[in-house]
């Protein structure tokens, strides 16, 4: 009964806000964000019906996980949850939605690295790496806890002359390592060592400038990946060795 009264009466009360107080145009989000904003007063509103005292202490620091705006680094996981780097911090994702953070690094990847320059998943594997660090966990399907796997931390052989700012997964448990410039690696993680050092052009043609991370659509194909760069999210045909797709990370991911 409270809440249908209160509703109404908070309705009034924003909109006359609104009009009333009207903020500077500058100020102003546009129609979607106040929408959200809105529905966001209105589901915080119906929480705080039901806890007002839990509610007035609760401010802005609400339960959702903030949004991450770019990204440095993003892997997929054993139990099907991405990972999605920035600084110092890291996020979950589960189909796109972000389900938390921002944590920091090493409290979701024990004794992890401050920060990472590339991130892959590769079978049970999942490797960050901070500069030439090679931080490997294995995570439990069932809790999602990430547990460091056996030999690492490790150094990357030393054959890969340059420092990887990317990484993505082959299908044959393989993983390729990419430098700045045109330089890749194929490196295999069990024996920690490259196979393949080679020109990414030519083999790998139309990634995008800046690229970050790249996921396999499917796991068990080096068909179609997505590719991450700091602010973009594109679908790449490895076959045909160009973007089939780009949108902005923001409209990619779902925050609630
Ligand atoms: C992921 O989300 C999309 C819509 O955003 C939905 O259609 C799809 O079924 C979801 N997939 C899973 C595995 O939950
Ligand atoms: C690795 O990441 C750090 C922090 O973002 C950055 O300062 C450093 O230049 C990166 N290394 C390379 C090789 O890009
Ligand atoms: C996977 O494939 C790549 C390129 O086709 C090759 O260089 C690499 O050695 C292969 N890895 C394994 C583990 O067979």
């Amino acid at each position: 009964m409270e809440k249908m009264i209160g509703l109404p009466i908070f309705l009034l009360a924003l909109i006359i806000e609104i009009y009333a107080f009207p903020p500077p145009p500058s100020l102003l989000p546009p129609g979607h964000v106040l929408v959200s904003l809105i529905k966001f007063r209105l589901t915080d509103l119906s929480r705080e019906n039901d806890n007002a005292q839990d509610a007035s202490q609760k401010g802005s620091n609400d339960a959702s996980p903030t949004c991450p705006k770019t990204l440095s680094s993003i892997t997929d996981s054993k139990n099907g949850n991405f990972y999605l780097f920035n600084d110092d911090n890291v996020w979950t994702l589960n189909n796109r939605t972000v389900i938390s953070g921002p944590k920091k690094i090493s409290q979701v990847f024990p004794n992890g690295p401050d920060y990472v320059n590339a991130t892959v998943t590769s079978r049970d594997l999942t490797v960050l790496l901070e500069e030439r660090t090679l931080y490997g966990y294995n995570q439990d399907e069932v809790t999602g806890e990430f547990k460091v796997a056996k030999g690492f931390p490790a150094k990357l052989h030393e054959l890969v002359l340059f420092f990887p700012v990317a990484a993505f997964p082959l299908s044959n448990g393989s993983i390729i390592l990419l430098s700045h410039f045109n330089a890749f690696a194929t490196y295999n993680l069990f024996d920690n060592r490259p196979s393949l050092l080679n020109d990414k052009d030519v083999f790998f043609p139309g990634l995008p400038k800046d690229l970050a991370s790249g996921i396999p659509e499917n796991r068990v194909s080096d068909d179609f990946y997505m590719l991450f760069t700091k602010s973009q999210v594109y679908k790449y045909d490895n076959r045909l060795g160009e973007i089939v797709h780009a949108q902005p990370l923001s409209s990619y991911l779902v925050c609630k």
